[in-house]
């Protein structure tokens, strides 16, 4: 059994309401660092607040080291939540916000104050100690509900949007901040947002959820490589999964999926997958970095349509081509863009034969 089970997990806030949380099940070992990643009002802060105790579960059970949490206060649960907007109290120096669940604890003084040191150390916020929030930028504010968070010394971590607050440059610091203070103290942790570039950098596994169910959960590598559902490619790496309404039609002993503006080869590996679809529509997903475009190019057997470019979106490494495949438009992620400018025109191949197919009616990935 793993560290922590979550089993059948639901929510509704009313009695015949609608269900926000819809059976969530998964299992999270000791000392992992996972990441609640989904749209605004996918039931990500419910279901984090009944992990901790602050929200009531409405069916389904949550253990710890195979003991069942879901009767127990938030205070005896070895939980400690970092919130959105740190809550920590104005009227209390650093060093008293920080020391306040050891007090609540009946912890001896001279322990507290070793033990709050020591998280201060953790966050770097040491020679912070003795002033108020006010005096301090959202970042070391920031350090101080972590330090508050890590000095009870929680057996889970639960972080909610905890940099939201910050400014760009600020979050990618803190989050490497935060995965390293994980590693040093080995808390198991889970941290929810809804920034994909921020959960793929800091996850050791991601749960993606969307309405209240979880569409897939899997290493950073894997939604990405390995997107188990059209939310997940679509949610999933930046630009998003371009998505092309095709039909599967048979021909000259290979399938082909074919639409407006395109005909594509069907790899042979997602062949049998694929042709019990033949003579039906199935979404074609094709990710901005798989489209090798160039004015010269030789078509492949991975070939799909020829484009003309609208816009180009230089980002310095690379370059983001705005285009269109029939009526849909379309981004390509491109290197050699040095030579291509708007009103280019260019074949495309697609790259390893790196397409997805998905179900139109599921959204499940068909392989
Ligand atoms: N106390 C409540 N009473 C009734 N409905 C609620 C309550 N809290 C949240 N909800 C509803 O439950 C759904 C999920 O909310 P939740 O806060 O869990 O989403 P979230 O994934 O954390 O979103 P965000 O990214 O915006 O923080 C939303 O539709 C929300 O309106
Ligand atoms: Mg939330």
């Amino acid at each position: 059994m793993s560290y922590l089970e979550i089993r059948d997990l639901q929510k509704r806030y009313t009695k015949n309401g609608p269900l926000i949380v819809d059976h969530i099940n998964v299992s999270i070992e000791k000392g992992e660092f996972i990441v609640f990643l989904g749209p605004s009002g996918c039931g990500k802060t419910t279901t984090i607040r009944m992990i901790s105790g602050l929200e009531e579960v409405t069916g389904g059970d949550i253990l710890v080291d195979g003991q069942s949490i879901i009767h127990k206060l938030p205070r005896d649960r070895g939980v400690s939540m970092i919130f959105q907007s740190y809550a920590i109290w104005p009227h209390m120096t650093v060093y008293d916000n920080i020391a306040y669940p050891l007090k609540l604890q009946k912890v001896p003084k001279k322990e507290i104050d070793e033990r709050v040191r020591e998280a201060a150390r953790a966050t770097e916020i040491e020679q912070l100690l003795k002033r108020y929030p006010a005096q301090m930028s959202g970042g070391q504010r920031q350090r101080v509900a972590v330090s508050r968070a890590i000095v009870v010394k929680p057996k889970l971590f639960l972080m909610d949007e905890p940099l939201s607050n910050l400014d760009a440059k600020l979050r990618v610091t803190m989050r490497t901040e935060l995965k390293r203070i994980h590693t040093e103290q080995g808390s198991t942790s889970i941290f929810v947002t809804h920034d994909q570039s921020e959960a793929m950098s800091i996850a050791d596994r991601i749960m993606i959820m969307y309405k209240g169910n979880i569409e897939q959960v899997g290493t950073p590598m894997e939604v990405y490589q390995d997107s188990a559902t059209r939310f997940v490619a679509e949610f999933i790496g930046t630009p998003p999964t371009n998505f092309l309404d095709a039909k599967i039609e048979q021909e000259e002993g290979f399938l082909w999926a074919a639409g407006d503006g395109f005909r594509y080869r069907v790899p042979q590996r997602l062949a049998s997958a694929v042709e019990p679809y033949a003579g039906r529509e199935i979404d074609l997903g094709i990710r901005p970095e798989f489209m090798d475009v160039s004015p010269d190019m030789t078509r492949t057997d991975a070939y799909l349509c020829d484009l003309h470019v609208d816009f180009v979106e230089p980002q310095g490494s690379h370059a983001i081509l705005i285009t269109r495949i029939g009526s849909k438009e379309i981004k390509v992620h491109t290197v050699e863009h040095m030579n291509l400018t708007p009103g280019a025109d260019v074949s495309c191949n697609i790259r390893k034969d790196m397409v997805m197919f998905f179900d139109k009616e599921t959204g499940k990935r068909v392989r």
